[in-house]
């Protein structure tokens, strides 16, 4: 057996039509659009190529987007007087702070100093708590772990009853993602395990599940026989094993593996995701419908 492919690509191209079509008649009805700010210190090149999509993915959907790039030794204080800039600056709605950031400064006193209402990230401790709470305290949920949900919802997997396996507790998917599935509500209902690296039986827990969400940052972690027959495995490790020439461009570029050993996990899934072109297209995604959001919840219209 084969297992049909989830492919975030696809749902990409879906998700941002549809906020495409809902940013153009909020424009026509209320003159105004979504604003986006990119903050990047430094010039990392993995974190260059994350901010460049991100913009140009909201200048893509009508967004107004400001790509705000920092040197690398700007002081925490010039950087904390900038968000503030951005928290008082009504045409923004959304202010992300690329990481990691460099060690000179404290990434949690950065993440802090952003208006919650404005933490299109959802990484402000207030909105960790609104998801904790779930339902409509909820306003930002983390992109990552709401591109996963969104997959598992529009690939047509039943979550209500579920048995589902998180392999990972990071802050920024792990412990999110298992909290999001363990909710009442739209794709989610489900009976949640953790694991981690002090779990004793991985492969007997993996082995349960009816959706496997695996987040460990390890290639290839997971085997087929982890699998339980049928089951809809969401990879979302990219882990960058070496460097081969780009066909279309010229370039260097990574080559990318999952968690999952995909090939051999495709025979015993039900449906899986690829990587690349998995989980990766949905962060960005989510990330614009939660500027769109921030807008409609500023508007009154959600
Ligand atoms: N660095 C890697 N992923 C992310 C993300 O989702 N948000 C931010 N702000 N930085 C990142």
């Amino acid at each position: 057996m084969s297992a049909k492919l989830i492919s975030g690509t696809e749902i990409r191209e879906e998700i941002l039509e549809e906020i495409t079509a809902e940013v153009a008649e909020i424009k026509e009805k209320h003159g105004k659009v979504p604003g986006l700010v990119t903050i990047l210190v430094g010039a990392s090149p993995a974190s260059i190529s994350y901010v460049t999509l991100k913009i140009k993915t909201a200048h893509r959907v009508g967004f107004h987007e400001i790509q705000d790039d920092q040197p690398e030794d700007i002081s925490e204080a010039d950087l904390l007087a900038l968000i503030e800039k951005y928290n008082n600056d009504d045409s923004i709605n959304g202010i992300l702070v690329q990481l990691p950031l460099p060690k000179h400064i404290d990434d949690k006193k950065v993440l802090n100093a952003i208006d919650p209402d404005k933490d299109v990230d959802g990484f402000h401790p207030v909105n960790v708590g609104r998801l904790m709470i779930g339902g409509d305290e909820v306003k930002f949920p983390p992109c990552t772990p709401a591109g996963i949900q969104e997959m598992i919802v529009r690939a047509g997997v039943e979550t209500k009853g579920a048995e589902v396996v998180v392999v990972g507790r990071s802050n920024i998917v792990g412990k999110p993602i298992a909290n999001m599935m363990v909710q009442k509500g739209r794709g989610a209902n489900a009976t949640v395990t953790i694991v981690h690296t002090g779990t004793k039986d991985l492969a007997g827990h993996c082995k349960r599940a009816d959706i496997l969400i695996v987040a460990a940052g390890v290639p290839d972690l997971v085997k087929p026989e982890w699998i339980k027959k049928g089951a809809c495995v969401i990879d979302v490790g990219v882990n960058r094993v070496g460097e081969k020439i780009s066909e279309k461009t010229g370039k260097k570029i990574a080559i990318l593996k999952g968690d999952v050993d995909f090939d051999a996990a495709k025979e015993v899934a039900g449906s899986i995701t690829p990587v690349p072109g998995g989980v990766g297209p949905m962060t960005i995604t989510m990330l614009m419908l939660n500027t769109l959001k921030s807008l409609k919840f500023k508007l009154g219209l959600m």
